[in-house]
């Protein structure tokens, strides 16, 4: 589909940052993926079905934002779904390495496949799901990191009581 795009993510958990990103992509393309990485790289605090749940839950007023799980290879998922944009968010420059190195290796897989990168706003550069877990897990307020439907599912789960 020529006008729809996939945002793929970990989410662990879903933060402003990643919200924001999700509403420029909404506002620019007919339909937009957010593409939940069952088994990534990394060992995750919130299950698949959470980390689903908690994007379902903050997009629901992006009438044209899906939301699905995949696993294995994100390309494979991109071919599934016949959608040939991918969009990354960039925080800042640090961001870059990484971004560039995962968006190349897509492209040799899937050349049909690109890669946009979109800026979160700046207000929302610093954040990182794992800031938000620490926060959370020492009781900190997460209200200006998450988006606010968020807020007492994350703080459970970090405090042990999900
Ligand atoms: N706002 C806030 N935080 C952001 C952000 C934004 N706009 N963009 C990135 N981040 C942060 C996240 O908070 C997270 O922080 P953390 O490191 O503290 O946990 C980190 O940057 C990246 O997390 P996320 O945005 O959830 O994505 P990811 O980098 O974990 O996602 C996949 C990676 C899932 C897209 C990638 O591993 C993948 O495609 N896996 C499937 C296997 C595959 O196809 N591999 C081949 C490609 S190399």
């Amino acid at each position: 589909m020529r006008h729809s795009a996939i945002y793929p993510g970990t989410f662990d958990p879903l933060t402003l940052g990643h919200y924001d990103l999700m509403e420029r992509a909404s506002g620019i393309f007919d339909r937009v993926i957010v593409a939940v990485a069952e088994n990534s790289r990394k060992q995750t605090l919130f299950t698949v079905d959470e980390r689903v749940d908690m994007a379902r839950r903050a997009t629901q007023k992006l009438s044209n934002v899906m939301v699905k799980s995949f696993s294995g290879l994100l390309i494979d998922f991109a071919q599934e779904q016949k959608i040939h944009v991918l969009v990354r968010g960039i925080r800042a420059f640090s961001d870059f390495e990484y971004e560039f190195q995962m968006a190349l290796t897509n492209r040799k897989l899937a050349p049909g496949i690109e890669t946009l990168f979109l800026m979160p706003k700046e207000a929302y550069s610093y954040i990182s799901s794992s800031t938000v877990r620490e926060v959370a897990e020492r009781g900190g307020d997460l209200h200006g990191f998450v988006p606010a439907s968020l807020v007492a599912t994350i703080r459970r789960k970090c405090l042990g009581r999900l």
